[in-house]
């Protein structure tokens, strides 16, 4: 693994942070933000209690946290967390944990930053395949909607893995697709910025975690997501 990325990959990701800072600026991509959440399975009552600002930003595939239980001093990430809709639920749910925020596009971490009130959110911008952090510091770690934008996604999926605590849990929520994407989305040389254009298929997402050294590496919740399916994907780093 060279460690620069190359030419290619940083100007997709400068477009990636673009777009991301346009919609940061914007408030929002969906008109339905709260709908978006509740199809993408997050109970009422958690999206009752999130500003409105966050709720407009909410740019999710899925909702991580679901049946996942948050314990005393954990310390839990979010990759890729955008406006932090998962690091504020976490951070309401731990008090006596802590959260890591990482997002590579600033003007999206802004946007928690003014609505989050919560002392145990840490808000980081960094690329989520080159992480500023020591080795086994998580005790979990979430991700949604972000690794299908990473350029080079073995290296995220190791980087997760090398930041997890041995035991240490892996939620993702991420878009895969199975056969060609459509046309528009292949020749459209933007594609990447988009969610979809990074989409892979489901075996390959579950082979790279098992690469990584992940293990019990399981994949649920298939739903349609625009031309490709949104997916939950759990696993641990053995102990
Ligand atoms: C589709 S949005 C999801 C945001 C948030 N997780 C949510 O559920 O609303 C993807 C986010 O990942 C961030 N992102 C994409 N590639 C990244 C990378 N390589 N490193 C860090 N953040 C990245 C983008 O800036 C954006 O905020």
């Amino acid at each position: 693994m060279t460690n620069k990325p190359s030419l290619w990959e940083k100007q997709i990701k400068a477009q990636i942070r673009h777009r991301y800072a346009q919609q940061a600026a914007a408030g929002g991509l969906h008109e339905n933000a709260a709908d978006s959440m509740r199809n993408a399975g997050y109970p009422q009552d958690w999206i009752d209690q999130l500003p409105d600002t966050l709720i407009a930003a909410f740019s999710g595939c899925g909702c991580p946290l679901a049946n996942l239980k948050l314990i005393g001093e954990e310390v839990v990430m979010d990759l890729g967390a955008g406006a932090g809709i998962d690091s504020f639920l976490v951070a309401s749910r731990l008090p006596a944990g802590m959260v890591i925020s990482v997002d590579f596009t600033a003007e999206m971490l802004s946007i928690a930053a003014k609505k989050t009130t919560y002392q145990n959110v840490i808000r980081i911008a960094a690329d989520i395949e080159r992480l500023p952090f020591p080795d086994k510091l998580s005790d979990l770690i979430l991700a949604n909607a972000s690794f299908t934008l990473a350029t080079d996604k073995s290296r995220a999926m190791a980087e997760a893995h090398r930041l997890l605590k041995p035991g240490g849990r892996l939620a993702i929520c991420d878009l895969v697709h199975d056969g060609d994407l459509p046309h528009d989305i292949i020749e459209d040389p933007l594609a990447h910025t988009t969610s979809l254009g990074g989409v892979i298929s489901p075996r390959y997402l579950q082979k790279i975690a098992a690469a990584a050294g992940f293990q019990d590496v399981h994949m649920s919740n298939y739903r349609p997501f625009s031309c490709v399916s949104a997916v939950t994907l759990t696993a641990r780093r053995p102990l």
